[in-house]
């Protein structure tokens, strides 16, 4: 695939031993990194046998279900040779108040990697900080970062580059949301955030994301109306009204976000032709979405969810 304009690194980049729990602690170069090496295990996928993890052991902590983090990432592990662990919270002695960090020392005795899906990301802090092994966020209350190296590479395989691309998001800003502003302001995409007052992003991923934008030379903008936030865009996201750990507000977020926030054929209207539809999934059809767009052929979801296979490949690769 051919490289993004304007980046041209010769520095040898070492991801070794890395944690991966937020975007922003990554340069453009080192996400650029995982993208071209996403790019190479996907072209090699099931044509050379890999043994990148031989004899080694991946333990996958879920505090909350999943379906593509956990397939994903367990195949992931088997592909390139290794050993993954599903290992849900109430399974563990965590669920009967083992501390995280004995969790933590206890586990990097044993596995090579520790990938955790957690209610609180200050969870994933603190067991980065006693494992002596990387560890890598499967998502947490406030980011999403694997989900955005995804995005990030569908785009790219979508658009064959990125710097200069504009992506509306519209919705709430959620932790999928926050790790986008990210991962799209260190590459030089510009944001569009269409969300309810109150349901803006992390005012310090906005921060973060305004500080990376003006080093990258993309705009970060907020709205209130979706329509003007999806007029230039190239690609339109958004993602459930109501996250995981937010049931109890369900109805409350409901009413606030349907049907104002909907991405529906009417939207899509007002977005320049040739503009793509994507959405982390599970999706909530008829609710933040209809089935006529994300079923359209514009939409990337399938690929997103197929490059969630290929990016955490490419992350195992390239840290462990
Ligand atoms: N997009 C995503 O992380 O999906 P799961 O919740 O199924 O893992
Ligand atoms: N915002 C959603 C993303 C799921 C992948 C959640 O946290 O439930």
């Amino acid at each position: 695939m051919a490289h993004e304009v304007g980046y041209i690194s010769r520095k040898k980049i070492n991801l070794k031993g890395r944690d991966f729990l937020e975007l922003q602690d990554f340069s453009a170069e080192e996400i650029w990194k995982i993208l071209k090496t996403t790019c190479t295990l996907k072209k090699l996928r099931g044509k050379k046998q890999m043994k990148k993890l031989r004899g080694k052991s991946v333990a996958m902590i879920f505090e909350k279900p999943s379906t593509r983090t956990r397939v994903s990432f367990e195949v992931a592990v088997e592909e390139l040779g290794g050993k993954a662990l599903y290992l849900s919270r109430n399974e563990l002695q965590l669920g009967r108040g083992e501390t995280i960090a004995d969790t933590a020392r206890v586990l990097s005795r044993y596995v090579h990697l520790i990938m955790a899906r957690v209610y609180k990301y200050e969870t994933l802090e603190e067991l980065a900080r006693y494992a002596n092994v990387p560890v890598v966020n499967g998502l947490s209350d406030i980011n999403h970062p694997l989900q955005i190296l995804a995005d990030l590479y569908t785009l790219w395989e979508r658009f064959k580059k990125l710097r200069g691309l504009t992506i509306a998001w519209v919705g709430d800003g959620n932790n999928v949301c926050n790790s986008l502003l990210i991962g799209a302001s260190k590459l030089g995409i510009n944001v569009n955030v269409a969300c309810p007052p109150g349901y803006e992003p992390h005012p310090r991923y906005l921060e973060w994301a305004k500080m990376n934008a003006s080093e990258s030379g993309s705009v970060i903008r907020l709205f209130t109306e979706p329509s003007e936030a999806v007029a230039e865009a190239d690609a339109i996201m958004t993602d459930v009204f109501v996250s995981m750990g937010q049931e109890e507000e369900r109805e409350k977020r409901k009413a606030v976000f349907y049907p104002k926030y909907q991405v529906n054929s009417e939207l899509i209207a007002k977005a320049r032709p040739g503009v793509v539809f994507m959405h982390p999934l599970p999706a909530h059809r008829g609710e933040e979405v209809t089935d006529e767009v994300i079923d359209s052929d514009y939409s990337l979801v399938w690929d997103q969810a197929e490059n969630r296979l290929h990016t955490s490949k490419a992350l195992l690769y390239l840290l462990i």
